[in-house]
């Protein structure tokens, strides 16, 4: 049994729906993994569960796996905006949060989450930074100003496979996003920050 294994098989199970989820994913869309998945998902409801925030951000939706695994945790009267470009997974998603104890906790978005988020009303306790890696830094940068003093964001995949290690390929944009990123994170003193090598990595920053 690997290590990965031990852990899922000592930590909270991910549940009958989003083991569907998952699964339906695998069978219906382009590139599955790019949905959370069991450890991540429970990490994200425990970010959720302590910080009890009442207005949370998703950038980047996909299936809605993460959504729902936030939505688990949310507070009474919280509520999740998770923003989406590709309308072709407008029916899927919708029909993932299409459940009654769900009402009116979830706004799906559907758009470029930079012409998205200035449209938003209010400021946010958590943003969870999960969308086209090129975009990191802008993302990061639209999306500072609406995030409470003493909130959190969370940006994944910031270890990027390992290829923050190396020098990109010229044309490898997505690389040389997230050390741009990195760079940026690193050098910003409005934040507190610590990446988790949880997954794919997962930058944990906190406004002051
Ligand atoms: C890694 S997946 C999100 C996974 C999801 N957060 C989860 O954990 O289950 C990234 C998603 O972001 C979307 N995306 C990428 N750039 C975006 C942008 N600028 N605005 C909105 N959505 C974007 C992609 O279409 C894709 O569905």
């Amino acid at each position: 049994m690997n290590l990965e294994k031990y852990i899922l098989n000592h930590i909270d199970e991910e549940g009958e729906r989003l083991y569907r989820l998952n699964r339906e994913a695998h069978i219906n869309l382009l590139r599955p993994r790019m949905l959370s998945g069991h450890l991540q998902g429970r990490m994200l409801k425990m970010f959720v569960r302590m910080l009890q925030p009442k207005r949370i951000l998703e950038i980047g939706t996909y299936t809605g796996y993460a959504t729902l695994c936030m939505a688990e945790a949310l507070p009474k009267g919280g509520e999740i905006h998770t923003i989406e470009w590709n309308d072709e997974l407008e029916d899927f998603i919708r029909k993932q949060f299409d459940e009654p104890e769900l009402k009116g906790k979830i706004q799906l978005h559907i758009g470029d989450a930079l012409e998205v988020i200035p449209r938003l009303d209010g400021c946010f306790d958590l943003v969870f930074i999960d969308a086209d890696k090129r975009l990191y830094s802008q993302l990061y940068d639209r999306v500072f100003d609406r995030v409470n003093s003493g909130g959190i964001l969370l940006a994944d995949n910031t270890l990027w496979s390992g290829k923050v290690l190396e020098t990109p390929h010229p044309g490898d944009k997505q690389t040389a996003g997230i050390l741009d990123f990195n760079k940026k994170i690193k050098q910003d003193t409005r934040i507190e920050k610590v990446i988790l090598p949880l997954r794919d990595g997962l930058t944990v920053i906190y406004k002051k």
